[in-house]
C-alpha cells in the first residue's frame, strides 16, 4: 500500500504520519509538503530515519509537479492535510487560504482521478458548520448540519468539502470526508491557542485571551484523530463525510487556567485582549455516525492529553524555541501588539 499525506511536516500531518509508520511498517508513506511558515522538516527527523518514508518539498497548487509525482509513485491513498489552517491569519490575508484550501484541493483531486488513486481523503474541520449557541448545551453538530462558515478559513474549507462533493457525484472520485474538532499534542504550532499559551507561560510571558474567554472548543487528542482517519480511509464509504470529535467541551478560560495550573504559574499572567473579529461561540460534534459504523471513540481524556502535552512542550523546548525566535515575532507583534 502506498500513501501520500499532503502537510505532513504539519501538526495533525505529521502525527499522522508516525501514527501509520509505528502501526503499518509495510506501507509506503510519501509526505508532500510546501514547508511554509508551519511546516516543519525537524519535526520529520525521525521519520526520515524509515526506509518506507519520503519526503518531497512541492506546493499541491503546482499542478505539473503534483501531476509528476503522482504519475511515478502510484498512490492507493491520499490524505489531504494541506492547508492554511490559522482563523487569525486568514482574517488578515484571505488569498493563500483560498488558493492552498480550494485550489489545491481541486489539483489533488483531478490527479487522483487521472492515476487511479483507489482513495482520497479530505481532512476537513467542525468549524465548516458555523457555530452553536452557549445556552443550547443539548446542540451539536452531525453531518447532517448546514454548512454556515463564518471566517475565510471555514469558507474555503467548507468550499473544498463542496468539491469533494461534486467531484464524487460527477466524476466518480471515490473520496471521503472528515470533519474533526480541535486537536491538540505534540507538533502543534505556537501560533494556536493550548501550544501559545504554553510557550508564553513558561517565558513567563501574558497570556492573550480573546473577549471574556468564553467560547467553547470540542478538544480531541491528536493521536485519537489519526486513529479515526485510519479507519475511516480502510472501512469507510466512499461519499460519506464523518464527524470526529470526543465531547469534550471546554471554554477556553478553563484551558488557559489548566495549563497555568499543571504548570504552576500565576493566573495573573492572563490578559484579557480584544475579541476575533466574526468569533465563534462555540463548536461541538456529535460522532454517533463514525463510532456506530467504525467502532470509533476517543481514547485519551482531555485531563490526560492536556498533561502529556505540556510535558512535551517541556521536553522538547528547542523544537518551539526554534519556530517562536525567528519570523514568528514579526507575526507576533502584528497580531498582538497594540491589541
Ligand atoms: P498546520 O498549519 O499545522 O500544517 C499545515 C501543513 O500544510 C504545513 O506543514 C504546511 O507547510 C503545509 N502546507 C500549507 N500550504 C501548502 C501547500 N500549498 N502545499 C503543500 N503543503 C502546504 O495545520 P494542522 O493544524 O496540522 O491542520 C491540518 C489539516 O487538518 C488542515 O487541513 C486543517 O484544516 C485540518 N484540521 C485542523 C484541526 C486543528 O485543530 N488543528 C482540526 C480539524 C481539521
Ligand atoms: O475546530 C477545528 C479548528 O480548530 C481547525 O479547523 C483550525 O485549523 C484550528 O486552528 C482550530 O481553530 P480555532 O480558531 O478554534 O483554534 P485557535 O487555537 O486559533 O483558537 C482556539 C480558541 O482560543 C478560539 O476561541 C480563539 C481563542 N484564542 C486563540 C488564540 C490563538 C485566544 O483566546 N487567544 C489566542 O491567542
Amino acid at each position: 500500500m502506498k500513501i501520500l499525506v499532503t502537510g505532513g511536516a504539519g501538526f495533525i500531518g505529521s502525527n499522522f504520519v508516525y501514527y501509520m509508520i509505528n502501526k503499518y511498517p509495510d506501507y509506503k508513506i510519501v509526505c508532500l509538503d510546501a514547508l511554509t511558515y508551519a511546516g516543519n522538516l525537524e519535526t520529520l527527523e525521525n521519520a526520515m530515519k524509515n526506509d518506507n518514508f519520503s519526503f518531497v518539498k512541492g506546493d499541491i497548487t503546482d499542478r505539473a509537479l503534483v501531476f509528476d509525482l503522482f504519475e511515478k509513485e502510484a498512490f492507493d491513498i491520499v490524505v489531504n492535510f494541506a492547508a492554511e489552517s490559522h482563523v487569525d491569519r486568514s482574517i488578515d490575508n484571505p488569498e493563500i487560504f483560498l488558493k492552498t484550501n480550494i485550489l489545491g484541493t481541486q489539483v489533488l483531486m483531478d490527479a487522483s482521478l487521472k492515476f487511479g488513486v483507489k482513495r482520497y481523503h479530505q481532512v476537513s474541520t467542525d468549524e465548516v458548520y458555523g457555530d452553536l449557541p452557549l445556552d443550547k448545551p443539548e446542540l451539536m453538530f452531525t453531518e447532517e448540519t448546514p454548512i454556515h462558515t463564518s471566517s475565510p478559513y471555514s469558507a474555503s474549507k467548507a468550499s473544498a468539502d463542496l468539491l469533494v462533493q461534486a467531484y464524487v457525484r460527477t466524476f466518480g472520485l471515490p473520496a471521503t470526508i472528515s470533519r474533526c474538532s480541535n486537536n491538540y499534542g505534540p507538533y502543534h504550532f505556537p501560533e494556536k491557542l493550548i501550544p501559545l499559551m504554553i510557550a508564553n507561560a513558561l517565558n513567563d510571558k501574558s497570556l492573550p485571551v480573546y473577549g471574556e474567554g468564553l467560547n467553547v472548543r470540542d478538544w480531541l487528542y491528536v493521536e485519537d484523530h489519526c486513529e479515526a482517519i485510519d479507519l475511516i480511509i480502510h472501512n469507510g464509504r466512499v461519499g460519506e463525510v464523518y464527524n470526529i470529535g470526543g465531547h469534550n467541551e471546554k471554554t477556553n478560560i478553563y484551558i488557559v487556567k489548566t495549563i497555568l495550573e499543571i504548570l504552576g504559574k500565576p493566573e495573573s499572567l492572563i490578559t484579557y485582549v480584544s475579541d476575533r473579529k466574526g468569533h465563534d461561540m462555540r463548536y461541538a460534534i456529535d460522532p454517533t455516525k463514525i463510532t456506530g459504523e467504525l467502532g470509533w471513540t476517543p481514547k485519551t481524556m482531555f485531563d490526560d492529553g492536556i498533561r502529556k502535552t505540556v510535558d512535551w512542550y517541556l521536553n522538547n523546548r528547542s523544537w518551539w524555541e526554534n519556530i517562536i525566535s525567528g519570523e514568528y515575532q514579526d507575526y507576533y507583534n502584528k497580531m498582538y501588539g497594540d491589541r
